[in-house]
């Protein structure tokens, strides 16, 4: 239980409630950044001491299948490689809130995220029920989508359903159902004039980034404080 001690929240052991952010674009200003920035201000805003990481800065691999993390007689839930995402993955085991944030690619996650998650989930997704999960605590989670196609494109294709998975996974190992945040048809370059991108309005774009991405500005702050909220109240 946390108590709220002036303007930031403390357990008993006095500490303060971290939130952390992973960024899973390669571009550290641009629309999922900036989503992730506003979730993390709206969790300050709460109280929490925030981390904004920024994957592509990272050198890493994703899961080599040495299956270490299912060794018997050993920690689980650690994953055994070592390289610079390691000191991230710990960090996230100690997090009160992840915010995962990750341009959709080829439909898909960024591989970069994609990586995260099999370096971070699969060792906690442990095939034992005699084994206990290696996270002490329950660790609420927002996801933040960002992408070229419109809302109408996204259920066409049905793609909610398909990352879906990585909410399944997310709450089996973390213990709390995520909250998603879609931000569609965002603005790619900051002038279409210079692309070959015919098949889009340069105005279109430009007038839905001046009218719907401060909404999901607003929608992502909410969401950083509703999951620092909750992570202080658990
Ligand atoms: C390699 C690559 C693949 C992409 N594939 C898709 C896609 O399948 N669907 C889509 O809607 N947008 C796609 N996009 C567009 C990005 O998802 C979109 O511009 C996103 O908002 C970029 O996030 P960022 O501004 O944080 O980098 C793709 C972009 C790149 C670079």
């Amino acid at each position: 239980m946390y108590m709220r001690r002036g303007n930031f929240i403390a357990i008993g052991r006095g500490d303060i409630l971290h939130v952390m952010a992973i960024n899973g674009s390669p571009r550290r200003e641009w629309n999922t950044a900036t989503l992730l920035k506003q979730a993390l201000a709206g969790a300050a805003a709460e109280g929490a001491r925030t981390k904004l990481v920024h994957l592509y800065d990272l050198r890493y691999r994703g899961c080599v299948s040495c299956f270490s993390c299912k060794k018997k007689g050993i920690p689980h839930g650690v994953c055994a490689m070592r390289d610079e995402l390691s000191p991230v993955l710990e960090r996230m085991q100690t997090a009160d809130v992840i915010l995962f944030g990750s341009p959709i690619y080829l439909m898909n996650l960024s591989s970069g995220m994609s990586a995260c998650m099999e370096r971070f989930l699969y060792p906690g997704t442990i095939y034992s029920d005699a084994v206990p999960s290696v996270f002490p605590k329950k660790i609420g989670t927002g996801f933040i989508y960002t992408m070229n196609m419109t809302e109408e494109q996204v259920r066409s294709y049905e793609l909610e359903q398909k990352w879906e998975i990585y909410h399944f996974f997310t709450k089996a190992v973390l213990g709390i159902e995520p909250k998603v945040l879609y931000s569609y048809d965002t603005r790619q370059f900051s002038d279409y004039t210079q692309y070959e991108s015919s098949r889009f309005s340069a105005a279109d774009k430009q007038h839905r980034y001046e009218e719907q991405f401060p909404k999901d500005c607003q929608a992502a702050r909410k969401l950083g404080e509703k999951l620092a909220q909750e992570a202080a109240d658990r």
